[in-house]
């Protein structure tokens, strides 16, 4: 998709500047952005925009919010970085409330551990790195699955074009059909180490576990003597409407990672273990310069309190629940069906036009992912209103119309 705001605005600049310094790993920007200001984006031309991607489901409480910026400002102010030859309040504190989020405070019958990180795909690493110190190696990932990009993350994702690039990667790894129960149990053996699977396949273009899957893989690993790893990078910390979108499913994890929308926009990740996982990883078996430092925890407690002062999982669930009726009722044929949970929604539809859709809304001042060819994926800001959710909604159809003229005369309506 080209640039929309950079043809000759103050964005144009930025864009050529970025494509002679930056690694060419990514697509050319589609917008250069300046400022935010709740679910609002500002770019560089003074153009704002309605947020629906969130960074990619990361700034939970929107952009510049006041609780954030401030315990934030502060904490910088006050100690922003120490490394873990010592211990910050912010980090002993972060870690007390996720464990207590996951039923699993010290003291308690099933007590566990974090490790903090910096992003994701570490907190990935540190879960790989730990399965290995069950004496097994084998681990049991799903199609479609999608970890991360370091090489430990890589070795469990499924995409061919991320893994071939980079092989050989560490194994053995096993790739499963994703909702497949007896797929699922054929794979599992006394080799295995660990069974990895998102709750809702988020790159996979928003694809929630189905009901009874998790559970299944619960007790297959408990067969086994397994370890149940659950990837909650994309779904933990609100996104679906719970703490943690396995709650649904009613099992417990053996580890569980989270990254994204922990800080808000500050880069933070966890990898949790609970009851006797939380033992597996011992002194000197991981490390971290800055994970966990008392800025990026800082931002995670803020982030935790704010969603729970401010109802932000019911309003999750709310406005989710608003936005994903709206579109399923939008009436236009290009939209298929909605995926997902709480405001992390899939939009599918019926011919492979995501990237004609999101290039649509972004001219009409929407910011929305078209994480598969047929797919939009919606993730914004847990503190989206319902107003906000219906202009988009009120918009949805002209958009789709737009997509779809785009398609047959190959330039934008
Ligand atoms: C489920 C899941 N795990 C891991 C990652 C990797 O996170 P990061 O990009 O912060 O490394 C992602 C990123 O999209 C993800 O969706």
């Amino acid at each position: 998709m080209s640039p929309t705001t950079t043809a000759n605005g103050p964005g144009a600049g930025w864009v050529d500047r970025y494509a002679e310094t930056m690694m060419r790993t990514f697509a050319t920007p589609r917008l250069v952005l300046v400022r935010g200001e709740g679910a609002t984006l500002i770019d560089a031309d003074g153009r704002r925009y309605l947020d629906l991607l969130a960074g990619i489901a990361v700034n939970s409480l929107g952009h510049a919010h006041p609780d954030l910026v401030a315990a934030v400002c502060h904490q910088i102010a006050t100690l922003g970085h120490v490394s873990n030859y010592f211990a910050t309040p912010p980090q002993v504190r972060l870690a007390e409330r996720l464990l207590d989020l996951l039923g699993a405070s010290p003291g308690g019958p099933s007590p566990g551990r974090v490790f903090f990180t910096n992003s994701g795909t570490e907190a990935l690493e540190a879960a790989v790195k730990l399965t290995r110190r069950t004496g097994r190696a084998k681990i049991v990932a799903a199609e479609n699955g999608f970890h991360g990009r370091t090489m430990g993350a890589l070795s469990v994702t499924w995409k061919p074009a991320y893994r071939e690039p980079f092989e050989p990667l560490p194994g053995p790894v096993q790739f499963v059909p994703y909702g497949d129960p007896e797929a699922l149990a054929a794979a599992v053996d006394a080799d295995t180490a660990a069974v990895l699977l998102e709750p809702i396949q988020g790159e996979a273009g928003v694809r929630p576990a189905p009901e009874g899957y998790l559970s299944h893989a619960r007790a297959v690993c408990d067969r086994a003597g397994a370890l149940l790893v659950l990837d909650e990078v994309q779904t933990g910390i609100g996104r679906t409407g719970a703490w943690f979108a396995h709650t649904r499913h009613g099992v417990r994890p053996d580890v569980i990672t989270l990254a994204k929308g922990l800080g808000g926009g500050v880069p933070i990740g966890a990898c949790i273990a609970l009851g006797e996982a939380a033992g597996l990883l011992g002194p000197g078996q991981h490390g971290s310069t800055f994970g966990g430092n008392p800025l990026a925890a800082t931002a995670g407690l803020t982030v935790l309190e704010v969603i729970a002062r401010d109802g932000l999982l019911e309003s999750t669930r709310r406005v989710g629940a608003a936005l994903a009726e709206g579109a399923r009722g939008c009436g236009h044929p290009l939209l298929a069906g909605v995926r997902g949970e709480g405001l992390l929604l899939g939009l599918a539809l019926s011919a492979p036009l995501a990237p004609q859709l999101a290039a649509a809304a972004l001219r009409a001042g929407y910011i929305v992912n078209d994480v598969t060819s047929d797919t939009i994926r919606l993730a914004p800001p847990l503190i989206l209103r319902p107003e906000q959710a219906e202009a988009f909604i009120a918009d949805l159809p002209a958009l789709c119309e737009a997509a779809t003229a785009t398609e047959q005369t190959g330039s934008p309506s």
